[in-house]
């Protein structure tokens, strides 16, 4: 089941957690909740029914063009399940109006199959774009990202 995030639910707490555990960044927190309300990144999750585990995130932040994907990953023994993927297709129902974009790293091979499956592509690549960002998870090349963009009104026009 995929909820939308209240700021001020501990659920909201957790996914802070799980970015600093699965890309080994320091807590986002405080940059995530802002001042709360309004300000805070918007967040969805998917949940297990049977126990409440958070299953995956999607957290994302309102450009003057496009709704960017900030964070997104699914914990590692709910993979290859279909996570990813039910996230990105609410994303892309709920803002189907909008461009949806992201940034990737280039030597993330599987989460930039996860997103062209889903109908993003890559416009432009960025140089030594997590160079600054402590996202230690990227090295040498792996500094590199494709910003990635999906315009899912696009795919409705093109089956009108
Ligand atoms: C990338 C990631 C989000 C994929 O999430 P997921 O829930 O496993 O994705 P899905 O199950 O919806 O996969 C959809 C498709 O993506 C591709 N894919 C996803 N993971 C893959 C992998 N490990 N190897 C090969 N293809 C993969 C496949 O085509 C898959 O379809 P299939 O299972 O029918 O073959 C997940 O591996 C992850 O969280 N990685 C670490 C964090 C990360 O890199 N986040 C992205 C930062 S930009």
């Amino acid at each position: 089941m995929i909820i939308q995030l209240d700021p001020n639910d501990d659920r909201y707490k957790r996914v802070a957690e799980l970015v600093s555990e699965i890309f080994g960044i320091p807590s986002c927190y405080d940059w995530m909740y802002g001042n709360g309300g309004d300000s805070a990144q918007k967040m969805i999750v998917d949940v297990d029914d049977n126990n409440g585990d958070i299953r995956g995130f999607c957290v994302w932040s309102f450009t003057f063009y496009s709704t960017h994907i900030m964070q997104f990953a699914t914990v590692e023994k709910y993979r290859r399940q279909g996570v990813g993927t039910r996230l990105l297709d609410w994303m892309k129902n709920v803002f189907f109006d909008t461009p949806l974009t992201l940034h990737v790293s280039v030597r993330n091979d599987d989460a930039i199959r996860l997103y062209k499956k889903a109908g993003f592509y890559s416009v432009d690549t960025l140089y030594n774009y997590y160079e600054d960002k402590k996202e230690g998870i990227y090295t040498g090349e792996g500094r590199n990202a494709y910003l990635m963009i999906c315009n899912p009104i696009a795919d409705i026009e093109d089956r009108l």
